[in-house]
């Protein structure tokens, strides 16, 4: 009985707990629910790229005050508009001469922020802020580097031939994939990644190709987050021996030691 009195009890201050959750989750989400959703930009280094942020309202905010700031640094302004111009006072050392807003599109409703020559750096969440009209909207940068991969012949006799492919200059760190020429993946020995000081991967991996018959060889570089892609064909004649008619088929480092 008594137990039962427990357990009622609990319930009872159970039950409660989750509509507690459950209403601060609603005003929390219904908060958030007012702001634009965060935009993902993709830029390699190096380029110019365009943060987005527009009013949904073409109107004219040139005489408004506007901000926009990395929001992870303090005080994190990398372009303040204040007075119909800019006002450098507190603005980040790092993205000094790289910003800039368009007058003609901030007489539209535009605040989008051009930022040139792209830095590893740059790579975070910025802020668009409005303070007297208390519009606010999140961008999240995401910096790539890419290069096209350069394919070696490492060995070759008359039944087969070591590839190696070699791209530098990526971040983040990329995958290699090996394919033939019909698309196939090979299996091939390990990619190898090194760090530059620079922050830039390389990587680096060899396949061995048998020569059962004349192949296009592909080395593909990939990386997902920043949607980048790079490859180098390399043709590999095949020989004339009787068994030319039979499929070719390729061997790999690592499958003659399994
Ligand atoms: C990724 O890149 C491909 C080819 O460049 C493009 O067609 C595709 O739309 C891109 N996807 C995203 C999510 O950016
Ligand atoms: C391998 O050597 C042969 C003979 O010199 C040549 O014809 C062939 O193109 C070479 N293969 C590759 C992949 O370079
Ligand atoms: C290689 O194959 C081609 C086409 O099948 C043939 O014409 C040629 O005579 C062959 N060469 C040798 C050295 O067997």
């Amino acid at each position: 009985m008594a137990l039962c009195l427990i357990c009622g009890l609990f319930t009872l201050r159970f039950s409660t707990f989750i509509n507690a959750v459950l209403s601060l989750t609603l005003l929390v989400c219904r908060g958030y629910s007012q702001e634009a959703p965060t935009k993902q930009i993709v830029a390699l280094l190096g380029d110019d790229v365009v943060l987005p942020c527009s009013l949904e309202r073409p109107v004219d905010v040139s005489d408004l005050q506007l901000e926009w700031a990395r929001t992870d640094l303090i005080p994190g302004f990398i372009y303040v508009w204040e007075k119909n111009k800019e006002n450098v006072g507190m603005k980040q050392p790092s993205y000094v001469g790289r910003t800039s807003l368009s007058s003609d599109k901030l007489n539209h409703g535009d605040v989008s922020l051009t930022l040139s020559k792209v830095q590893l750096s740059d790579e975070g969440l910025y802020r668009c802020f409005i303070p007297q009209l208390g519009q606010r909207s999140y961008v999240h940068l995401i910096v790539g580097s890419a290069s096209t991969p350069v394919i070696k012949v490492m060995s070759n006799d008359s039944s087969r031939v070591v590839l190696q492919c070699e791209s530098a200059g990526w971040y983040p760190e990329p995958e290699l994939l090996w394919l033939d020429g019909e698309g196939n993946l090979l299996s091939a020995g390990p990619t190898e990644t090194l760090r530059g000081p620079d922050d830039l991967y390389t990587v680096s991996s060899r396949v061995t190709v048998e020569k059962r018959h004349s192949n296009s060889i592909t080395c593909r570089v990939q990386q997902r987050n920043t949607n980048q892609s790079r490859e180098t064909h390399k043709h590999v004649p095949g020989n004339n021996d009787s068994h030319s008619e039979t499929n070719y088929f390729i061997i790999s480092p690592s499958s003659c030691a399994v």
